[in-house]
């Protein structure tokens, strides 16, 4: 045992010696924000547990979404609290004025925009992970093994190579936007983050007019430009139209700019489109351009059987983006982006201040600081919940549940064919389904019909019966049911047509009396 000097005498003496003595009173009457009183904290905690049980079990019998009252948005409108409140009463508030209106994406009928479902063990997931609270940053503790079996479980998932790299992040735009950074970095050599973008070559990337607008965000933000983006056209299944893709690329190498990048689609958020990949695979690698797959929800549709062979490019993409919230169900936030060539993705963000060296042993060693492979340094422990969900289901579910997405997609599409007063406006390929009520013999303009369907939306939303979302389509306004939704059923299908069409025909006769 090594010879400690007393310390505590000398730091003594050196606060009297500043006239400190205020903090010295401080130091004598310590405070923690642990509970004075563990045993209420623990019946609380287990009543909360109980209380979100019950709800999650019961959520079908409850409105997808009901509109917040004013009284109610009043009391998130209060002062910062200075002074403690009793656990109860803030739980209690917590139930009365938080719990009632969620966004409804726990519920059966929810299918706006693409929004998991989450589940009930992922959630005390969380729980655990906030009660460990690591940082998963940089050292040696089981978060960061935890995070390294996920990535590696997630290339095992889409038959990405094992030599790959990745990163869980927030959402797929997070994650798109990390793997065109690489991308970019990758083309122009490791200077372009000591130089900035060269303003001489000038790069465009490729993304079908289907494309989430993360893609342009992340080329505005990394200094590509909106105007560095090419809109390629969609095909009648809005599909990427390779011919047109070819032409922008020659055109644009004639005038001298420097092409880098294609994205492809495994899944456009519109309709669910699966832009042609194998075609784009080839077309980049004769070009020498990166290769990225912006797979959000559709690239998990690997695990089905019928789109494993359409989906198989993704396996040569230089890098893949994918929301585990969407298409594993998981509570948010949590995505994955996979880099083929790990050292590119490396050299894109490493830095090695003194202040985070990684050591040989203890607390600082560990694995390659995550902090090397993406913006982010503080990082929570958001792969805790992915491996106790794969543990609790095993992935043969997770494919087993996706297909069946899929599977009630096609039966309200086929629901929707059958109805004449309704009108599939998409064709249906994945888990989206657009359509609008277009009742037969009815004249009405386009721009009636628009704001006959937005109205018929909105009351299926205020009335709590479903929540599909909307889009425009060639300037059709369209209902649009995107399915990633484990509790979902057959019969909340023919709900959603049953309740479109009796809204519908409600609205009508208002309209004409
Ligand atoms: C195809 C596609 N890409 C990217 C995103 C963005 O994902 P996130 O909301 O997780 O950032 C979405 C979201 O729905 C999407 O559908």
């Amino acid at each position: 045992m090594l010879y400690c000097p007393p310390f505590l005498s000398i730091y003594k003496n050196h606060l009297l010696s500043v006239n400190m003595l205020n903090f010295k009173q401080i130091l004598e009457n310590e405070e923690t924000l642990d509970p004075q009183n563990w045993a209420e904290m623990r019946q609380i905690g287990h009543q909360m547990i109980d209380d979100m049980m019950d709800y999650l079990q019961n959520i079908a019998q409850k409105p997808v979404w009901q509109p917040i009252p004013n009284a109610v948005k009043q009391t998130l409108k209060q002062p910062l609290p200075q002074q403690a409140e009793p656990l109860n009463d803030i739980y209690n508030s917590f139930k009365t004025n938080i719990l009632p209106y969620p966004k409804g994406n726990i519920h059966p009928r929810f299918w706006s925009w693409v929004q998991g479902t989450g589940t009930p063990f992922a959630m005390l997931a969380e729980m655990l992970a906030a009660g460990m609270n690591s940082n998963v940053a940089i050292g040696e503790h089981s978060a960061m093994y935890v995070e390294q079996q996920i990535i590696e479980w997630c290339k095992q998932l889409l038959h990405y190579p094992s030599s790959a790299s990745g990163l869980l992040l927030s959402g797929a735009s997070m994650a798109n936007i990390t793997a065109l950074i690489v991308a970019r970095n990758a083309h122009e050599g490791t200077n372009v983050r000591k130089e900035g973008l060269p303003t001489a070559s000038k790069m465009v990337l490729y993304a079908s007019a289907e494309t989430h607008s993360c893609i342009q965000r992340a080329a505005e933000v990394i200094g590509i430009g909106s105007n560095g983006v090419r809109k390629v056209n969609v095909d009648e299944q809005y599909k990427l139209d390779i011919t047109h893709l070819k032409q922008l690329i020659t055109a644009d190498k004639a005038a001298g700019l420097t092409p880098f990048c294609v994205v492809g689609n495994a899944g456009t958020v519109n309709t669910g489109a699966i832009d042609p990949l194998t075609d784009i695979a080839k077309v980049c690698k004769t070009e020498n351009l990166w290769f990225h797959v912006d797979g959000a929800f559709g690239a998990l549709a690997k695990l089905v059987p019928e789109y494993q062979a359409e989906l198989q490019a993704i396996e040569q993409a230089d890098s893949i983006a994918f929301d585990l919230h969407k298409w594993l169900y998981m509570p948010y936030e949590v995505a994955c982006v996979l880099i083929k060539n790990a050292q590119h993705h490396r050299n894109a963000f490493a830095l090695q201040p003194s202040y985070l060296l990684s050591h040989e042993r203890g607390l600082a060693a560990g694995p390659d600081p995550f902090g090397n492979y993406g913006m982010e340094l503080s990082r929570g422990f958001k792969a805790l919940k992915v491996w106790m969900s794969l543990k609790e289901h095993g992935s043969e579910k997770f494919a087993r549940l996706i297909r069946q997405n899929i599977a009630q997609a096609f039966y309200l599409a086929d629901l929707i064919t059958h109805q004449p007063y309704l009108e599939l406006v998409a064709p249906v390929t994945l888990n989206i389904v657009c359509f609008r009520f277009n009742p037969p013999n009815i004249q009405l303009s386009p721009d009636e019909l628009n704001e006959l369907n937005k109205e018929i939306l909105m009351c299926l939303h205020e009335q709590g019966l479903s929540a599909p979302s909307s889009t425009i389509l060639n300037n059709k306004y369209v209902i649009r049911m995107a399915n990633v939704n484990h509790r979902s059923r057959k019969s909340d299908f023919e709900a959603l047509v049953q309740d479109t069409l009796s809204l519908g025909l409600a609205l009508l006769n208002k309209k004409q009396a």
